[in-house]
């Protein structure tokens, strides 16, 4: 099945050509400069640059997949979740082509394309893991810019959402510390890199500790951080400032690491999966590497980094993972607040 995905549910808008699993193009026209002056994603910038770059984008994911308009299947959108104005854009996009030349819509939500986006064959055509060989349940874990969660797979298209953040998600946290500390947005990459020169010497709260649930939050974290910052008194030199984001990188990643420890402990689960931007963090993918060690079960990262953070690739991925629910969606709307365990249709 030849289906090419489009997402424009925040600041990257991606389409994509996928025949079954395999990625045939992932084209991803980034953001991030337009959004970089405000220090943050703003969705009115958002909606007018994926207004902007769509058709050019989908024009590039066709071209280099080799694909005519007229030889795909199916168009899978993401409905959700993410900002209403910029969903709307991949969405009508959508419906447009799927009306010129009678296609499917699939619709796709984005949180189960960052969690099956392991199931990716390389340029090689090898996957990690076949689908059919995938025992059930199994964990995953979830950790972008706006969510971070630990899911029950039940199966393919089956979800529980076993832990949530009550407030900030992980990538926020980044985000936002790293903002703090004046070193401009996104804030994961940039505290990862000097995390990886520095030491965690110094101690900031782990919040949710003493709960013997799997939520996360991170606001705590935040305001620690800001209330050590204007207490510091001596120069925030070169060493200060690699030494902190180690402490602010080792405490996040702890965070998630006890909850998805205890999350382990206390069920039998098959395999470990991770999705989303964050999941760039070397930190938290040794820890993962750890964590599946320890309960001796396999633990499978998407093979491509381009599939981590948003992309089109991973909607059109999950599109071809449950073909039975494809439907003629005329009527497709976004659902901006579309939890993973929520049936829409
Ligand atoms: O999945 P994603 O691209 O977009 C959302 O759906 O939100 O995730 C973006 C988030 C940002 O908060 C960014 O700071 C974070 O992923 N991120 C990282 C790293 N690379 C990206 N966080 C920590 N370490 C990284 N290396
Ligand atoms: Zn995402």
């Amino acid at each position: 099945m030849l289906i090419l995905g489009i997402d424009t549910s925040c600041d990257e808008t991606s389409a994509a050509v996928s025949r079954n699993q395999m990625i045939l193009s992932n084209v991803i026209y980034s953001q991030i400069e337009e959004h970089r002056p405000w220090g943050g994603v703003k969705p009115d910038v958002a909606k007018n640059a994926h207004l902007t770059h769509i058709d050019e984008v989908v024009t590039k994911a066709l071209r280099r997949a080799k694909i005519k308009p007229d030889d795909l299947d199916a168009v899978a959108v993401t409905l959700g979740p993410g900002l209403a104005i910029a969903l709307e854009v991949g969405i009508a996009y959508a419906k447009k082509l799927a009306k010129n030349y009678n296609l499917k819509i699939i619709p796709v939500n984005h949180l189960e394309g960052h969690l099956l986006s392991f199931l990716a064959k390389n340029a090689k055509g090898r996957c990690l893991v076949d689908v059919i060989q995938l025992v059930f349940p199994a964990a995953g874990l979830l950790v972008s810019g706006g969510h971070t969660e630990i899911i029950e797979i039940k199966k393919i298209g089956q979800y529980q959402i076993i832990g949530e953040t009550l407030d900030d998600a992980a990538g926020e946290a980044f985000d936002k510390i790293a903002k703090m500390l004046g070193l401009g947005y996104p804030g994961g990459p940039v505290i990862s890199f000097f995390a990886g020169r520095g030491q965690p010497i110094y101690q900031l709260p782990i919040p949710m500790l003493k709960r013997n649930d799997y939520n996360f939050s991170f606001s705590g974290l935040k305001t620690a951080v800001k209330n050590f910052l204007s207490n510091y008194q001596q120069e925030k030199n070169q060493q200060f400032m690699v030494d902190f984001c180690a402490s602010v990188e080792h405490t996040i990643v702890q965070s998630i690491a006890i909850k998805l420890d205890l999350y382990l402990k206390n069920h039998s689960l098959n395999f470990l999966t991770a999705g989303g931007g964050v999941v760039n963090n070397l930190l938290l993918r040794k820890t993962l590497r750890f964590l599946a060690r320890k309960y001796k079960i396999p633990i499978y990262l998407p093979q491509d980094k381009k599939l981590l953070s948003d992309n089109a690739a991973m909607i059109a991925l999950a599109a071809s993972l449950h073909q039975e629910d494809n439907c003629f969606l005329k009527s497709a709307d976004r659902v901006p607040a579309w939890r993973l365990d929520e049936k829409i249709l």
